[in-house]
Formats: C-alpha cells, sequence, structure tokens
C-alpha cells in the first residue's frame, strides 16, 4: 500500500486503479482511518478510488490536527503532491467538515463532493470532550454506544473500539476539538458543487437533521437515507452505502 511525503509527514493512502479520469478521494472522521470506508467502496470500478489516513491515524505518520482547516491544508497538499484533477470529495463526519471546508475554497480540481454523516456545525459533547483526556477508555466506549446503529454486529463494535483505542486520546481529543469548533451554518449555502448528502435514521452522533440542513441550503443537493444506518453507516450496510456513492458518481439522481 502506498505513502507519499505530504510537508514532511509520510501520509499513508489506499488506491484502486480504474480505467478512468474519475478521481475519489475518501476523508475519514475523527480517530478512524481509511478502514471506515467499506472495502466496496474502496474498490470501486470505473473510478480510481484513493482513501488517506490523515496525518497522526492508521498507518500515516506525523501528528493529528486540531482544526478543520489545517486538517484541509493536508488534504489540499495531498491532491497536489498526487497532481489530481477532476476529483469527487467524499467525508465522513470531521471528514465531511473538511470537504465543506475544501468546497468554500472552490479549488479548481475539485468537480463534487459526497458529505456522509456530518454537518454544517458538529459541536461535540463536553463529557465527550473533556472524559478523552480525563478517562479515555470510558469515554471510547461511550463514544461507541452511540455510534453504531441497531444492526451494527459485535464484532464490528468491537473493532470500531479497538482502532480508536489504538489512535489514542491526543489525536481523537484534536479531532473533537476541530469538530467542536467548526460551523459554517451561515455559510454552507455558499457551497456550489452538485453535492449528495447520505445519513441514517439511527445516527445520534450527527443526526438525520444535520443532513436534511445541508440539503435545504446547498442548491440542488440530494439527500440518501439509510434506514437504521448509525454513525458508521458505510460498515453497518456496506451495499446500500456503496450502491448511492456509485449511482451518484455515473450521474443517478434516485435516492429515494
Ligand atoms: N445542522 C442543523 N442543526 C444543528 C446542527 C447542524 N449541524 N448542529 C446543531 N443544530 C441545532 C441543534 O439540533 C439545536 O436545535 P434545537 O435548538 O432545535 O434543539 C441547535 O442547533 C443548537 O445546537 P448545538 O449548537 O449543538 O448546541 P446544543 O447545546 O443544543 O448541543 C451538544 C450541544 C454537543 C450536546 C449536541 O450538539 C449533541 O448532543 N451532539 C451530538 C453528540 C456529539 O458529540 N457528536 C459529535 C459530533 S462529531
Amino acid at each position: 500500500m502506498p505513502l507519499i511525503k505530504v510537508d514532511n509527514e509520510n501520509i499513508f493512502f489506499s488506491f484502486n486503479k480504474s480505467e478512468s479520469d474519475q478521481n475519489l478521494l475518501l476523508i475519514h472522521g475523527s480517530g478512524g482511518d481509511h478502514t471506515h470506508w467499506p472495502e466496496k467502496l474502496r474498490n470501486l470500478a470505473g473510478v480510481n478510488v484513493y482513501a488517506i489516513d490523515l496525518p497522526g491515524h492508521g498507518q500515516s505518520g506525523g501528528h493529528g490536527r486540531r482544526s478543520v482547516d489545517d486538517y484541509a491544508d493536508v488534504t489540499e497538499a495531498f491532491v497536489s503532491a498526487m497532481n489530481l484533477s477532476n476529483v469527487t470529495l467524499a467525508g465522513h463526519s470531521l471528514g465531511g467538515a473538511i470537504v465543506q471546508c475544501l468546497a468554500l475554497r472552490h479549488p479548481e480540481w475539485l468537480v463534487r463532493i459526497i458529505l456522509v454523516g456530518t454537518g454544517a456545525r458538529l459541536r461535540v459533547a463536553p463529557a465527550i470532550l473533556d472524559g478523552l483526556l480525563s478517562d479515555f477508555k470510558t469515554t471510547v466506549d461511550l463514544v461507541c454506544d452511540d455510534a453504531f446503529g441497531p444492526t451494527a454486529w459485535e464484532s464490528l463494535i468491537q473493532a470500531g473500539r479497538k482502532g480508536f483505542l489504538k489512535t489514542g486520546p491526543e489525536v481523537i481529543h484534536g479531532d473533537y476539538m476541530a469538530c467542536d469548533q467548526f460551523d459554517i451554518m451561515e455559510r454552507i449555502g455558499e457551497i456550489a458543487f452538485p453535492t449528495l448528502v447520505v445519513c441514517g435514521t439511527a445516527d445520534k452522533l450527527t443526526p438525520v437533521k444535520y443532513s436534511k440542513y445541508l440539503c435545504s441550503h446547498i442548491s440542488g443537493a440530494e439527500i440518501a437515507v439509510i434506514e437504521d444506518g448509525g454513525h458508521i453507516m458505510g460498515l453497518e450496510k456496506p451495499d446500500e452505502f456503496t450502491g448511492m456513492i456509485s449511482r451518484f458518481l455515473k450521474g443517478h439522481k434516485d435516492f429515494g
């Protein structure tokens, strides 16, 4: 699996090449890594799929950041280092905030965006923010209790818990600080890219209301709702999730 040096940090990414000039770049959420995107999506045919580990996460080196803007800088530097154009950006949760931030910068390489389990404001419950530094393990349990929907299977939840514990308190705290300070409620209408908003009806961390707000303020945005999907909806419902994204990439508008 490839690594690229971006501003002196080794950034890991998974890559699936297709005979296409279309690029899909996947940005994971707080405390996650590229495996928070379903394998099926990472191997989607008909598009070149890149899924990065943000610095300080997964197999990347470097250090985590504490603001969405800083993570957006890293993402732009990755796109530039890889010389990518014709990019669809998909972001989950914190990743979705990074994508919104980039969309507001109107880079010429960006063509459309996919916002998954995210919002234009991402306030974090104080019990999570404070608890990450004072009682990391209990707080990870708290987050995992809310992160999955009713159909998530036990081994998926356990893997999620293990991944968070491995990322460590400082990096996850920085990620949640970035979320907590993120608020573009007043600017969201400036986003002018074709947009798909994906949400799960059982998402407790970023409720459907947040996605409806995005959809009603971004001109022409489509919403795709995953019944019983929790915050980690991509892994919980990989077929449905990948199907929706695949249809959007092909220009369909039928998300029912
Ligand atoms: N889109 C649309 N509406 C939003 C929104 C968004 N992104 N973010 C907040 N709002 C709404 C809220 O629903 C609330 O509406 P209401 O007054 O009609 O109930 C209002 O704006 C104020 O919300 P908020 O700024 O979040 O403050 P709060 O004091 O109501 O709640 C939290 C703060 C952190 C407790 C709450 O946001 C929460 O429980 N979040 C989910 C848990 C979490 O930590 N998620 C992590 C996200 S990464």
